[in-house]
Formats: C-alpha cells, structure tokens, sequence
C-alpha cells in the first residue's frame, strides 16, 4: 500500500544511550494499517541532518509518508519543525492542529509540541513528538484522514464528495 519512512530526531538515541521505541509504536501502528515502512533514520537533533535525512526520503526514496518523531519541544535542541519547514512546500496546518486539539484532551503539555506537516513533491511528512505515548496519540488523531490524503497526494483516485 503506501510506502512509508520513519527518522527519529533523538541526540540520545543517535549516541545509542535510549532504545528508539517510538519509531517501534509508529512501525506497529502503520502496519495494522498495511502500509509498509521502507526506510529508518535514526539521527540526532542537528538541523542539517534532518532536513538531508526528509530531502533523501522524499526526493530519492519517494516514499508516501514520513513521520519524524522527537524535536518538536522547547528545547534548545529542539529543531525538527525548523527543518521540516524549510523542506516542504506547502503547509498543512490541520494535520497539526487536530493532533494538538486531541492532546490536549489528554495532557496540557500538548500545547509544547510545535510539531508541523506539509507537502514535498508527492511525500507527506508529519512531525510526532518523542515520546511513545504521544506517538501513538498524536498518530492515532490524524490517522482517519491519512488515507484520503495519500489518495490525493500521491493521484492515485478518491474523490473528495466520497466515503467520509
Ligand atoms: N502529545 C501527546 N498526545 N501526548 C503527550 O504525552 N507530550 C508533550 C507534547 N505533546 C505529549 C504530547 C510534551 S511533554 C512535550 S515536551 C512536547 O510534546 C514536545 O515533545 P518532543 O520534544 O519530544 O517532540
């Protein structure tokens, strides 16, 4: 079905210091899906790497979909919505505010992710925040759109007026 790239932003998990279990949680929760995830890309929280790791993914790779975890905080290292910005090359603000809005719902903190999505080329790229939990609940928010998304994105059929 789509095919589907993961990088991990993580300084810690770059030094091996931390187990990357939420690019673990986003492997299981796109498979339950069918999608395949075809590349991995652990790096650490340097904004030249990020943006070459979503540039190869997207224009070399051409993958569907790339969901970055880590690096949407406060944090003085902190850079992966700075790097995905000045890769993409249309916004899409919805995908952002609904993770944020169904966050909060569960934790304030939510508010502290400045994690952002846009378009490059035919690829989707979806910043998550580092930690499992909120992989999976910030995954599991967007996740009912995705696959329309895709359809359109990637040209391949779905009409919008169909199958809400
Ligand atoms: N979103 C959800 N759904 N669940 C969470 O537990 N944690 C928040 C926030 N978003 C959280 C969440 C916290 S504590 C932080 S600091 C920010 O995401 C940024 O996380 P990051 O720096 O690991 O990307």
């Amino acid at each position: 079905m789509y095919r589907v790239g993961i990088i991990t932003a993580s300084d810690k998990g770059f030094r091996g210091e931390r187990a990357d279990k939420s690019a673990q949680t986003i492997r299981e929760i796109t498979a339950g899906l069918g999608w395949e995830v075809v590349s991995y890309r652990l790096v650490p929280d340097e904004p030249e790497q990020i943006k070459n790791a979503l540039i190869a993914m997207a224009d070399e790779e051409k993958l569907d979909l790339i969901l970055t975890t880590g690096g949407t905080g406060l944090g003085p290292r902190d850079h992966t919505p700075e790097a995905t910005k000045a890769v993409i090359d249309k916004e899409v603000p919805g995908i952002a505010e609904v993770m944020r809005a169904e966050s909060m719902k569960k934790t304030p903190r939510a508010m502290l992710s400045r994690a952002v999505a846009g378009v490059r080329g035919q690829t989707l790229i979806i910043n998550l925040p580092g930690s499992v939990r909120a992989v999976r609940e910030c995954l599991e928010a967007v996740l009912p759109a995705l696959p329309h998304g895709l359809e359109i994105l990637t040209g391949r059929g779905g009409e919008c007026g169909s199958g809400h």
